[in-house]
């Protein structure tokens, strides 16, 4: 993302978001009054507060030159239009397409999958395969994380389908859901965007045994492909009808939108997984039309980018305080991580400074009672994103609600307000910035944008970078690794290695 770069006003807006005065945020609550109604935005049901961070009208100011002097504008509007934004490999990223926000031939493309999807769905429901309870749907990363979420969060009271996603090589992912499904009952969704993956091609054959070994007669009539390599699918033996694809240009862990959605529409029914398009859409437009400054998604990339270029924070620590996401953090890690990991810009120079932090997290009140010391007296900065719903998620007595909020509220404020003390041990050094994302309730529009939210995050953080977001060449070399291995050639690796493997294999 270089050559639109103004190379010069970024260096200035660095320097000036790295030279802005530093006062703490009880100080700029007290100097800011509007401080709230600007850096809280409303959109989708969803109410974000980056107030409890120290963005103050000056850094807003400072990054808001950096994002133009990056050329976010212009960016965006390529990446909407279907323009290359993959500049490594030379491709577009057209995943809000899928949401309907895109090109019209983008849209149109997206739109005719999903028919063939929703036609497959209807058939699957009407029995046309057998009498299907039970989907077993294999992939990893990309092809399984967004899927996972959506189907914890949502999927509990649906039961359409019981749906187990196994991602993991390991036998003992797939036995697990051998013991409970019935293999007359089940369908088989091999998900893989390229269909070459060593872990979901190994599961996906064992779960074709397992249906083999228990009397079902054609089990590879019961197998669904999702994939952009329509014709790897085909190859490796499922039937041209039953092949759901997805254009090359929609990233792995950008592709729940596409048919990688197939067991979300399956297990939520397909007006839920339509649902939650049209909520990534609403944010898709409000990414793409709010000022900088009032754009949730840029905000955001503004706070990321200051705790981990200008404060050097290592890390940045998302805790979920709803049950049903519980595995938000993991989904981020893949699309943070993945995404924005990265030490070169997209035209090959180094960065020179942070990129993406280590994202970790996990659910409150759990993690109060086990990193929250850290967090609040330790020697790390790190910025803390707390996540809450307003409505809650059963119908157990409102206490537990309601302490479920009070203690994720009174986290973001321990951390801002802290508290002397005369023992050193028992002090709070307080200053430590939090950001909330309060939904209204947890439910597919509303988990739809959030989800567009951190995508179009991830994208301006890129952006402000100047680093490629959609490719992903540091997963490879391990990869070619574990092949040299289990072809036998050892003698090419460090004394270490070798005698790891002497001593597992022989
Ligand atoms: O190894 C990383 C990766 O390529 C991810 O980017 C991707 O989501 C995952 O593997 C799975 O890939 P596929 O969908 O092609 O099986």
């Amino acid at each position: 993302m270089e050559e639109r770069d103004d190379v010069n006003g970024r260096d200035r807006a660095w320097q000036a978001i790295g030279t802005a005065g530093r006062r703490t945020l009880r100080e700029l609550f007290e100097a800011e009054p509007g401080r709230l109604s600007r850096l809280a935005v409303e959109e989708a049901g969803i109410r974000f507060d980056f107030a409890k961070t120290h963005l103050d009208d000056a850094l807003v100011a400072a990054f808001t030159a950096l994002a133009e002097a990056a050329d976010l504008p212009a960016w965006r509007e390529t990446l909407f239009a279907g323009g290359i934004v993959n500049v490594t490999e030379g491709r577009a990223a057209t995943h809000p397409a899928e949401r309907g926000q895109g090109t019209a031939e983008n849209v149109a493309r997206a739109g005719a999958l999903h028919a063939r999807m929703r036609a497959l769905i209807d058939a699957i429901e009407a029995d046309a395969l057998g009498p299907i309870r039970h989907i077993l749907h294999v992939g990893i990363g990309g092809s399984a994380l967004g899927p996972k979420l959506l189907i914890d969060a949502l999927g509990r009271e649906a039961e359409r389908y019981d749906v187990a996603v196994v991602s993991n090589i390991d036998g003992a992912a797939l036995e697990e859901v051998f013991a409970r499904f019935d293999p007359a009952a089940t369908l088989l969704a091999v998900a893989s965007k390229t269909f070459t993956t060593t872990e979901t091609m190994t599961n996906a054959a064992s779960a074709l045994a397992w249906m083999e070994e228990n009397g079902v007669e054609d089990p590879y009539g019961r197998v669904v492909a999702l994939t952009a390599a329509p014709d790897k699918a085909v190859e490796w033996g499922v039937d041209e009808t039953r092949v759901l694809p997805f254009v090359e240009s929609v990233g792995g862990r950008y592709s729940l939108w596409s048919s990688i959605g197939f067991p979300i529409a399956l297990a939520l029914g397909w007006d839920a997984f339509e649902t939650m398009l049209e909520g990534a859409a609403t944010m898709d437009r409000h990414f793409r039309l709010a000022p900088l400054a009032e754009n949730a998604p840029v905000l955001a990339a503004f706070v990321d980018l200051y705790y981990a270029v200008a404060r050097g924070a290592e890390t940045r620590a998302v805790f979920a305080y709803d049950e049903r996401l519980r595995l938000l953090p993991a989904y981020l890690q893949q699309l943070e991580m993945e995404s924005n990991g990265k030490r070169v810009r997209a035209d090959g120079g180094a960065v020179g400074r942070p990129t993406a932090p280590i994202t970790w997290g996990g659910v409150g009140t759990d993690a109060q009672h086990a990193v929250f010391q850290l967090l609040h007296q330790g020697t790390h900065l790190v910025p803390v994103e707390f996540l809450a719903a307003v409505e809650p998620g059963h119908a157990l007595d409102e206490g537990h609600h309601r302490q479920l909020l009070v203690n994720a509220f009174a986290q973001g404020a321990a951390l801002m307000a802290g508290r002397p003390h005369d023992d050193p041990a028992r002090a709070y050094p307080g200053d430590r910035p939090s950001t909330t994302i309060l939904l209204d309730r947890i439910d597919p529009a509303r988990l739809g944008a959030l989800i567009a939210f951190y995508e179009h995050r991830v994208f301006a953080n890129a952006v402000m970078l100047g680093i490629d977001p959609f490719d992903q060449f540091g997963v490879e070399l391990g990869k070619e690794i574990a092949k040299s291995i289990d072809t036998g050639g050892s003698a090419d690796f460090d004394p270490s290695t070798r005698a790891l493997i002497e001593r597992a294999f022989g």
